[in-house]
Protein backbone atom coordinates (compact mmCIF):
# COMPACT_ATOMS: atom_id res chain seq x y z
CA UNK A 1 0.00 0.00 0.00
CA UNK A 2 1.52 3.44 -0.94
CA UNK A 3 2.41 5.95 1.99
CA UNK A 4 1.54 9.13 2.72
CA UNK A 5 3.23 11.08 5.61
CA UNK A 6 1.82 14.32 6.91
CA UNK A 7 3.25 17.16 8.81
CA UNK A 8 2.91 20.88 10.13
CA UNK A 9 5.98 23.85 10.22
CA UNK A 10 6.11 26.71 11.25
CA UNK A 11 3.62 28.64 13.30
CA UNK A 12 0.67 27.37 13.79
CA UNK A 13 -2.92 28.16 12.16
CA UNK A 14 -6.31 27.26 12.65
CA UNK A 15 -7.79 25.17 9.59
CA UNK A 16 -4.33 22.72 9.82
CA UNK A 17 -6.15 20.35 11.65
CA UNK A 18 -9.05 20.13 9.21
CA UNK A 19 -6.47 20.13 6.63
CA UNK A 20 -4.43 17.20 8.14
CA UNK A 21 -8.02 15.47 8.20
CA UNK A 22 -8.91 15.75 4.88
CA UNK A 23 -5.42 14.75 3.78
CA UNK A 24 -5.89 11.62 5.98
CA UNK A 25 -9.68 11.05 5.20
CA UNK A 26 -9.32 11.08 1.28
CA UNK A 27 -5.78 9.36 1.06
CA UNK A 28 -7.66 5.90 3.25
CA UNK A 29 -10.59 6.69 0.97
CA UNK A 30 -8.04 5.85 -2.20
CA UNK A 31 -6.06 3.05 -0.54
CA UNK A 32 -3.06 4.85 0.92
CA UNK A 33 -1.79 4.06 4.33
CA UNK A 34 -1.02 7.56 6.33
CA UNK A 35 1.03 8.52 8.66
CA UNK A 36 1.52 11.49 10.99
CA UNK A 37 5.23 13.36 11.70
CA UNK A 38 5.11 15.26 15.58
CA UNK A 39 6.27 18.83 15.38
CA UNK A 40 7.06 19.22 11.92
CA UNK A 41 10.67 18.79 10.17
CA UNK A 42 11.89 18.24 13.81
CA UNK A 43 9.86 14.70 14.10
CA UNK A 44 11.14 13.73 10.35
CA UNK A 45 14.38 13.83 11.58
CA UNK A 46 13.64 12.65 15.23
CA UNK A 47 11.85 9.09 13.46
CA UNK A 48 7.99 10.83 15.02
CA UNK A 49 5.79 9.24 13.10
CA UNK A 50 2.10 8.31 14.27
CA UNK A 51 -0.26 5.74 12.01
CA UNK A 52 -3.44 7.97 11.36
CA UNK A 53 -6.36 6.05 11.00
CA UNK A 54 -9.97 7.78 9.98
CA UNK A 55 -10.68 7.61 14.03
CA UNK A 56 -7.27 9.79 14.81
CA UNK A 57 -8.48 12.63 12.79
CA UNK A 58 -12.17 13.07 14.44
CA UNK A 59 -12.99 15.82 16.51
CA UNK A 60 -10.52 17.77 14.84
CA UNK A 61 -11.95 20.17 12.14
CA UNK A 62 -13.21 22.83 14.55
CA UNK A 63 -10.06 23.03 16.89
CA UNK A 64 -7.59 25.71 16.18
CA UNK A 65 -3.61 24.67 16.07
CA UNK A 66 -2.75 21.30 15.40
CA UNK A 67 -2.94 18.14 16.88
CA UNK A 68 0.34 17.48 15.36
CA UNK A 69 2.23 19.42 16.56
CA UNK A 70 4.97 22.16 14.84
CA UNK A 71 8.22 23.50 15.61
CA UNK A 72 10.47 25.84 13.47
CA UNK A 73 13.32 23.46 13.26
CA UNK A 74 17.29 25.46 12.30
CA UNK A 75 18.63 21.58 12.31
CA UNK A 76 16.61 20.94 9.15
CA UNK A 77 18.07 23.72 6.68
CA UNK A 78 21.40 21.75 7.32
CA UNK A 79 22.25 19.08 4.26
CA UNK A 80 23.15 16.67 7.67
CA UNK A 81 19.11 17.31 8.85
CA UNK A 82 17.40 16.66 5.93
CA UNK A 83 19.58 13.38 5.23
CA UNK A 84 18.83 12.20 8.32
CA UNK A 85 15.21 13.08 7.61
CA UNK A 86 15.46 11.48 4.29
CA UNK A 87 17.40 8.38 5.63
CA UNK A 88 13.61 7.62 7.93
CA UNK A 89 11.24 8.37 5.22
CA UNK A 90 12.92 5.52 2.98
CA UNK A 91 13.37 3.38 5.57
CA UNK A 92 9.90 3.33 6.44
CA UNK A 93 9.21 3.22 2.54
CA UNK A 94 6.75 6.29 2.16
CA UNK A 95 6.00 7.79 -1.10
CA UNK A 96 4.76 11.02 -0.63
CA UNK A 97 5.07 13.64 2.27
CA UNK A 98 2.30 16.48 2.57
CA UNK A 99 4.02 19.69 4.39
CA UNK A 100 1.42 22.27 5.69
CA UNK A 101 3.60 25.41 6.72
CA UNK A 102 4.06 28.84 5.41
CA UNK A 103 7.07 30.37 3.94
CA UNK A 104 10.00 28.87 5.87
CA UNK A 105 8.58 25.49 5.65
CA UNK A 106 8.15 25.83 2.05
CA UNK A 107 11.69 25.92 1.44
CA UNK A 108 11.66 22.89 3.56
CA UNK A 109 9.44 21.27 1.68
CA UNK A 110 11.57 21.93 -1.71
CA UNK A 111 14.62 20.80 0.00
CA UNK A 112 12.63 17.18 0.18
CA UNK A 113 11.75 17.50 -3.40
CA UNK A 114 15.04 18.47 -4.90
CA UNK A 115 16.57 15.00 -2.83
CA UNK A 116 14.05 12.83 -4.78
CA UNK A 117 10.98 12.76 -1.91
CA UNK A 118 7.69 13.66 -3.78
CA UNK A 119 6.56 16.68 -1.99
CA UNK A 120 3.51 18.98 -1.64
CA UNK A 121 2.60 22.20 0.13
CA UNK A 122 -0.27 23.33 1.89
CA UNK A 123 -0.36 26.76 2.75
CA UNK A 124 -0.50 26.93 6.43
CA UNK A 125 -0.37 30.43 7.85
CA UNK A 126 -1.85 33.45 9.72
CA UNK A 127 -0.46 35.89 7.18
CA UNK A 128 -1.67 34.89 3.56
CA UNK A 129 1.88 35.92 2.90
CA UNK A 130 2.75 33.17 0.27
CA UNK A 131 2.74 33.90 -3.09
CA UNK A 132 0.33 32.60 -6.17
CA UNK A 133 -2.70 31.52 -3.41
CA UNK A 134 -5.35 34.20 -2.38
CA UNK A 135 -5.73 33.33 1.12
CA UNK A 136 -3.77 31.09 3.54
CA UNK A 137 -5.07 28.83 5.96
CA UNK A 138 -5.93 30.50 8.92
CA UNK A 139 -6.05 33.68 7.32
CA UNK A 140 -9.69 34.38 7.50
CA UNK A 141 -9.94 33.10 10.78
CA UNK A 142 -7.46 35.18 12.00
CA UNK A 143 -9.20 38.16 10.10
CA UNK A 144 -12.66 37.37 12.26
CA UNK A 145 -10.59 37.20 15.22
CA UNK A 146 -8.92 40.51 14.82
CA UNK A 147 -11.97 42.12 13.95
CA UNK A 148 -13.78 40.84 17.13
CA UNK A 149 -11.06 42.54 19.11
CA UNK A 150 -11.38 45.74 17.19
CA UNK A 151 -14.53 45.73 18.32
CA UNK A 152 -13.99 45.19 22.14
CA UNK A 153 -11.45 48.03 22.03
CA UNK A 154 -13.85 50.17 20.32
CA UNK A 155 -16.03 50.03 23.27
CA UNK A 156 -13.78 51.29 25.90
CA UNK A 157 -11.58 53.90 23.63
CA UNK A 158 -15.24 55.20 22.68
CA UNK A 159 -16.00 55.35 26.54
CA UNK A 160 -12.67 57.49 27.11
CA UNK A 161 -12.57 59.39 24.32
CA UNK A 162 -9.16 57.66 23.20
CA UNK A 163 -6.67 56.39 20.42
CA UNK A 164 -6.26 53.20 19.99
CA UNK A 165 -3.36 51.53 18.40
CA UNK A 166 -3.44 47.97 17.51
CA UNK A 167 -0.63 45.71 16.48
CA UNK A 168 -1.34 42.67 14.39
CA UNK A 169 1.03 39.65 13.23
CA UNK A 170 1.71 39.22 9.71
CA UNK A 171 5.82 39.35 9.73
CA UNK A 172 6.46 41.62 6.34
CA UNK A 173 3.05 41.05 5.04
CA UNK A 174 0.20 43.38 5.55
CA UNK A 175 -2.53 41.78 4.50
CA UNK A 176 -4.34 41.13 8.63
CA UNK A 177 -3.95 44.81 9.25
CA UNK A 178 -5.42 46.00 5.95
CA UNK A 179 -8.41 43.62 5.45
CA UNK A 180 -8.89 43.57 9.39
CA UNK A 181 -9.27 47.53 8.53
CA UNK A 182 -11.20 47.16 5.99
CA UNK A 183 -13.62 44.87 7.82
CA UNK A 184 -13.94 47.59 11.20
CA UNK A 185 -13.76 50.98 9.36
CA UNK A 186 -10.61 51.94 11.18
CA UNK A 187 -9.14 55.40 10.33
CA UNK A 188 -5.63 54.55 9.44
CA UNK A 189 -3.62 51.60 8.98
CA UNK A 190 0.74 51.62 9.00
CA UNK A 191 1.50 48.29 6.87
CA UNK A 192 4.99 47.71 5.48
CA UNK A 193 4.04 47.60 2.28
CA UNK A 194 3.61 51.68 1.91
CA UNK A 195 5.35 54.34 3.78
CA UNK A 196 3.62 55.50 6.83
CA UNK A 197 2.49 59.66 6.99
CA UNK A 198 2.55 59.98 10.88
CA UNK A 199 2.13 63.42 10.28
CA UNK A 200 -1.23 63.09 8.42
CA UNK A 201 -2.70 60.65 10.44
CA UNK A 202 -1.63 62.44 13.59
CA UNK A 203 -3.39 65.22 11.67
CA UNK A 204 -6.69 63.35 11.07
CA UNK A 205 -6.69 61.83 14.21
CA UNK A 206 -7.15 65.42 15.77
CA UNK A 207 -9.51 66.62 13.16
CA UNK A 208 -12.18 63.54 13.65
CA UNK A 209 -12.19 64.40 17.61
CA UNK A 210 -12.67 67.80 16.66
CA UNK A 211 -15.46 66.65 14.28
CA UNK A 212 -16.46 65.23 17.23
CA UNK A 213 -15.59 61.79 17.15
CA UNK A 214 -15.29 59.57 20.28
CA UNK A 215 -13.10 57.45 19.36
CA UNK A 216 -10.32 56.12 16.39
CA UNK A 217 -8.53 53.24 15.63
CA UNK A 218 -5.07 52.40 14.09
CA UNK A 219 -3.85 49.28 13.09
CA UNK A 220 -0.12 48.83 12.79
CA UNK A 221 1.33 45.59 11.15
CA UNK A 222 4.00 44.12 12.98
CA UNK A 223 6.04 44.55 9.96
CA UNK A 224 6.15 48.09 9.83
CA UNK A 225 6.08 49.13 13.24
CA UNK A 226 5.36 48.51 16.95
CA UNK A 227 2.13 49.65 18.59
CA UNK A 228 3.97 51.26 21.99
CA UNK A 229 6.57 53.55 20.01
CA UNK A 230 3.55 54.22 17.03
CA UNK A 231 1.21 55.31 19.68
CA UNK A 232 3.48 57.24 21.56
CA UNK A 233 4.61 59.29 18.55
CA UNK A 234 0.89 59.98 17.69
CA UNK A 235 0.03 61.30 21.05
CA UNK A 236 3.13 63.85 21.19
CA UNK A 237 1.86 64.71 17.40
CA UNK A 238 -2.35 64.76 17.78
CA UNK A 239 -2.25 65.57 21.95
CA UNK A 240 -4.81 62.91 22.12
CA UNK A 241 -5.00 60.00 24.67
CA UNK A 242 -3.61 57.21 22.73
CA UNK A 243 -3.40 53.51 24.36
CA UNK A 244 -1.35 50.78 22.41
CA UNK A 245 -2.74 47.25 22.46
CA UNK A 246 -0.40 44.12 21.28
CA UNK A 247 -2.82 41.30 19.94
CA UNK A 248 0.50 38.57 19.79
CA UNK A 249 -0.93 34.90 19.53
CA UNK A 250 -4.48 35.55 20.29
CA UNK A 251 -4.75 36.32 16.60
CA UNK A 252 -3.76 32.71 16.15
CA UNK A 253 -5.98 30.39 18.35
CA UNK A 254 -9.62 29.77 18.12
CA UNK A 255 -12.04 27.97 16.40
CA UNK A 256 -11.50 27.82 12.17
CA UNK A 257 -13.99 29.84 10.66
CA UNK A 258 -16.19 27.77 8.16
CA UNK A 259 -14.18 29.42 5.32
CA UNK A 260 -11.22 27.67 6.85
CA UNK A 261 -12.80 24.45 7.37
CA UNK A 262 -14.17 24.21 3.72
CA UNK A 263 -10.96 25.99 2.18
CA UNK A 264 -8.72 23.43 3.76
CA UNK A 265 -10.93 20.59 3.01
CA UNK A 266 -10.78 21.27 -0.81
CA UNK A 267 -7.00 21.49 -0.32
CA UNK A 268 -6.27 18.34 1.47
CA UNK A 269 -8.74 16.66 -0.99
CA UNK A 270 -7.24 17.58 -4.16
CA UNK A 271 -3.57 16.64 -3.00
CA UNK A 272 -4.72 12.80 -3.55
CA UNK A 273 -6.34 13.73 -6.94
CA UNK A 274 -3.06 14.95 -7.73
CA UNK A 275 -1.12 12.34 -6.82
CA UNK A 276 -3.49 9.64 -8.56
CA UNK A 277 -2.71 11.98 -11.91
CA UNK A 278 1.45 11.89 -10.90
CA UNK A 279 1.79 15.62 -9.98
CA UNK A 280 4.35 16.44 -7.25
CA UNK A 281 6.20 18.61 -6.14
CA UNK A 282 3.83 21.68 -6.30
CA UNK A 283 2.41 24.00 -3.55
CA UNK A 284 -1.51 23.99 -3.24
CA UNK A 285 -3.57 27.56 -3.22
CA UNK A 286 -6.51 28.86 -3.85
CA UNK A 287 -7.20 31.49 -6.64
CA UNK A 288 -10.44 33.27 -8.15
CA UNK A 289 -12.11 30.35 -5.98
CA UNK A 290 -10.49 26.89 -7.83
CA UNK A 291 -7.70 25.02 -6.42
CA UNK A 292 -4.53 25.61 -7.99
CA UNK A 293 -0.95 24.18 -8.01
CA UNK A 294 2.72 25.78 -8.89
CA UNK A 295 5.64 24.11 -8.31
CA UNK A 296 7.65 26.06 -5.54
CA UNK A 297 10.48 27.61 -7.52
CA UNK A 298 7.69 29.19 -9.37
CA UNK A 299 5.97 30.22 -6.04
CA UNK A 300 9.26 31.55 -4.51
CA UNK A 301 9.83 33.36 -8.17
CA UNK A 302 6.32 34.74 -7.86
CA UNK A 303 7.17 37.27 -5.08
CA UNK A 304 4.23 38.45 -2.94
CA UNK A 305 2.85 42.19 -3.69
CA UNK A 306 -0.22 44.28 -2.05
CA UNK A 307 -3.61 43.78 -3.30
CA UNK A 308 -3.90 47.76 -4.98
CA UNK A 309 -7.43 46.82 -5.30
CA UNK A 310 -8.00 46.28 -1.42
CA UNK A 311 -5.31 49.36 -0.30
CA UNK A 312 -7.46 51.82 -3.01
CA UNK A 313 -11.21 50.14 -1.02
CA UNK A 314 -9.51 50.86 2.42
CA UNK A 315 -8.65 54.38 1.65
CA UNK A 316 -11.96 55.59 -0.43
CA UNK A 317 -13.99 54.11 2.60
CA UNK A 318 -11.82 56.05 5.29
O1 LIG B 1 4.06 33.39 10.67
C1 LIG B 1 3.06 33.40 11.62
C2 LIG B 1 3.40 34.31 12.77
O2 LIG B 1 2.33 34.32 13.69
C3 LIG B 1 3.80 35.73 12.37
O3 LIG B 1 2.69 36.54 12.12
C4 LIG B 1 4.60 36.15 13.58
O4 LIG B 1 5.52 37.15 13.24
C5 LIG B 1 5.31 34.88 13.96
O5 LIG B 1 4.55 33.81 13.43
C6 LIG B 1 5.49 34.67 15.44
O6 LIG B 1 6.19 33.50 15.63
P1 LIG B 1 6.39 32.81 17.05
O7 LIG B 1 5.07 32.28 17.50
O8 LIG B 1 7.38 31.72 16.79
O9 LIG B 1 6.90 33.88 17.95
Amino acid sequence: MPKIAVLTSGGDSQGMNSAIRAVVRTGLANGFEMLGVRRGFKGLMDNDFIELGSKEVSDILYRGGTFLQSARSEAFKTPEGQDQAIKHLQSRAIDYVVVIGGDGSYRGAQALQNKGIKTFGLPGTIDNDIPLTDYTIGFDTTLNVVTDAIGNLRDTMSSHERVSVIEAMGRSCGDIALQAGIASGVDAIIIPEVEADLDKIAKDLKAGFERGKSHSIVIVAEGAGNAVDVAKVLKEKCGLDTRPTVLGHIQRGGTPSAFDRVFTSRLGHHVIELIKQEITGVALGIENNQITYHSFNEIFAAGRNINEQLYHIFNDLI
